[in-house]
């Protein structure tokens, strides 16, 4: 078997690196040469951990080769998968014209029989599309259709793909045709979990559900720190007892200043849109995307009552990619927030591990300080918005002592209130201030 990816984005690289971790041959392809230059270079076109040695690894040892043609990665690979990206139209829905030129591009160069595996989110019903533009292109150049479709989303997470790509809790395979299941059971056959076999149309109504629920549980729990806050009721509690009962879990019951990244807000727009299209409203996931929208803004809130007039307050703010151990700030939380500062006329200053270059490309007239001490400097008050470990082992003691004001709110509920306010910080969490 001998793999090709078509897509080196986050889902492609990390797909790449994992199958050839399990001893495949694998090619990955992009037409961006310049993506495809970083990567022979062992380089990441994004941070995330574990992956640039494995990547580097690899290549010495021949298991992962790269290229920009996809005429050589049809010729020599017979499973593809397609991992490019999805990206909202301004409607809200899919923007599928990435994947529709790579399977117009793929039929111009098939000659034997091929596993099409689509990675990429797409909504219900794209499988069946592509099969016709492949169909079609087949036709037009007088050959016989000798390949099989397959969906198999993906449901790593950014920060823990590497963990969630070797270990994943299930894989969903929709496939139509036994000779292509019995080629990704063998595909998968090193992968200590579960497979579930459905149709394409469900493994791609799958995806959107998972993502989709997870959000759901996110709004559900700010929408409940709402209630919480101020009246002498912690929702890190109250998340604590319901994530006990194992029908709810745990997980995903973290309150905070709202989900970012590039898929939650993505999808769900996606799957409204497919709603509405379908003259079927959805109105709990619009109501979760209404949340997560106004989450900021409830938390701004709070500050502007603090702070009064915030023209020039000096807000330092810990954290601005969308989640820790990223460099991704796609639909980040703290864009919206710096947004509303600059509009008020705070001056503001940033710290970040990984997202302060992309961050200044849009604010330039942030200050952005290589620690987070520095960031601290004469602040009137502190926000901390994405709890990457190092802004949780500042010294926040030592800190106090250069902050002007110790007012600090905690956009993510990272740490401890009363240890906060016994070194003297006056706290504002989600839902757990008194
Ligand atoms: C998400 C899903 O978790 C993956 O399973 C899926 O594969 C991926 O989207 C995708 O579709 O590609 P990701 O966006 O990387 O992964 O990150 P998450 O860990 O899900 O976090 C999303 C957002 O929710 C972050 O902003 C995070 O801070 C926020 N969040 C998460 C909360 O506010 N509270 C929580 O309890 C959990």
């Amino acid at each position: 078997m001998k793999i090709g990816v078509i897509g080196a984005g986050y889902v492609g690289t990390t797909t790449s690196i994992v199958f050839a971790k399990y001893g495949y041959q694998v090619t990955l392809m992009d037409t961006n040469l310049e993506k495809i230059k970083t990567l022979y270079q062992s380089k990441l076109p994004f941070y995330e951990e574990g992956l640039k040695e494995l990547l580097h690894d690899y290549i010495v040892e021949q298991r992962l080769s790269f290229t920009n043609s996809m005429e050589e990665i049809m010729k020599e690979c017979n499973i593809l998968f397609i991992t490019v990206g999805t990206p909202s139209l301004e409607n809200g829905k899919a923007d599928l014209s990435f994947v529709e030129e790579v399977v117009t591009q793929m039929a111009k160069y098939m000659d034997d029989y091929k596993v099409i595996v689509i990675k990429s989110t797409v909504p219900v019903g794209t499988g069946d599309k592509l099969n016709d533009i492949l169909k079609n292109e087949l036709k037009i150049r007088n050959k016989a259709p000798t390949f099989d479709l397959v969906s198999n989303p993906e449901f790593l997470r950014e920060g823990k793909a590497l963990f969630d790509a070797l270990y994943p809790d299930r894989v969903i395979v929709g496939c139509e045709s036994t000779k292509a299941r019995e080629i990704m059971k063998e595909l998968y056959k090193d992968v200590d979990t579960s497979i579930l076999f459905t149709t394409i149309k469900e493994a791609e109504m799958i995806k959107y559900a998972s993502n989709a629920f997870l959000a759901t549980k996110i709004s559900f729990i700010n929408e409940l720190a709402r209630l919480c806050d101020g009246k002498g009721v912690n929702i890190n509690q109250v998340a604590l007892g319901m994530g006990m009962d194992k029908r709810i879990g745990p997980d995903f019951l973290q309150a905070g200043i709202g989900y970012g990244g590039s898929c939650f807000p993505k999808d769900i727009k996606a799957l409204l849109a497919l709603a509405f299209d379908m003259d079927t409203p959805m109105p709990i996931l619009q109501a979760v995307k209404d949340i997560n929208e106004t989450q900021s803004q409830w938390f701004m809130k709070k500050v502007k009552q603090e702070l009064g007039n915030l023209e020039e307050k000096r807000i330092a703010i810990l954290g601005l990619t969308f989640k820790p151990k990223t460099d991704d700030i796609r639909e980040a939380p703290a864009l919206k927030v710096i947004d509303y500062l600059l509009k008020n006329k705070a001056s503001v200053t940033a710290y970040d591990p990984q997202g302060s270059e992309h961050v200044k490309k849009i604010y330039p007239t942030v200050t952005y300080t290589p620690t987070p001490l520095q960031a601290l400097e004469d602040a009137d008050a502190v926000l901390l918005l994405t709890e990457w470990q190092e802004i949780l082992d500042i010294d926040w003691e030592c800190a106090k002592s250069i902050i002007s004001n110790p007012l600090l709110f905690d956009g993510r509920n990272a740490l401890s209130p009363s240890n906060m306010m016994k070194l003297g910080y006056r706290y504002f969490g989600v839902g757990n201030t008194n």
